[in-house]
């Protein structure tokens, strides 16, 4: 005789826990396949040529009108480059950043600047810098023997 018996509804359960789980599957093998990348409209580029194809190979701040600024900024094992911008009191700055490398962070104090930046990604992030000032802002993601040096400053300056 057999004394094993399942519930129907329990049944009903491990049948969705099934599905769900060939979903997820499904899911790694689609991304795994297909390639991933991050939501938002920047491009993929090559990470083993960021230091010799433009922008990023001379990393720079470009004024694209009053007050306004474009960053193209690259990030390496332990420095970004550039490490310092000076803009005037009021300006709105757009950071596009790329990893030379691996992984790396990028947080601005005092202000909501916080990504992650990665090889082979562009990662856009604007903030405008209204109080005259210092911002430093420092790599956040653990990237080696010297991720402690990787960092750099806004100097917000006031307008004459
Ligand atoms: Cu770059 Cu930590």
């Amino acid at each position: 005789m057999n004394s094993f018996k399942v519930d129907p509804y329990e049944k009903w359960w491990m049948v969705a826990s099934g599905i769900i789980l060939v979903l997820f599957l499904l899911a790694v093998a689609v991304s795994a396949f297909s390639g991933f990348g991050l939501p938002g409209h920047e491009p993929h580029i090559d990470p083993s040529r960021v230091a010799v194809d433009p922008p990023f190979a001379n990393p720079a701040l470009v004024e694209r009108g009053p007050g306004r600024y474009d960053v193209y900024m690259r990030a390496q094992i332990w420095a970004f480059a550039p490490n310092e911008i000076k803009v005037p009191a009021g300006s709105t700055v757009t950071f596009y950043m790329t990893s030379a490398d691996l992984l790396h962070g990028f947080i601005i104090e005092r202000t909501n600047v916080n990504v992650m930046v990665f090889p082979g990604q562009v990662t856009k992030t604007t903030a405008r810098f209204d109080e005259p000032g210092e911002y430093r802002f420092f790599c956040h993601e653990y990237c080696g023997l010297a991720h402690h040096v990787m960092f750099g400053r806004v100097v917000v300056e006031a307008r004459s």
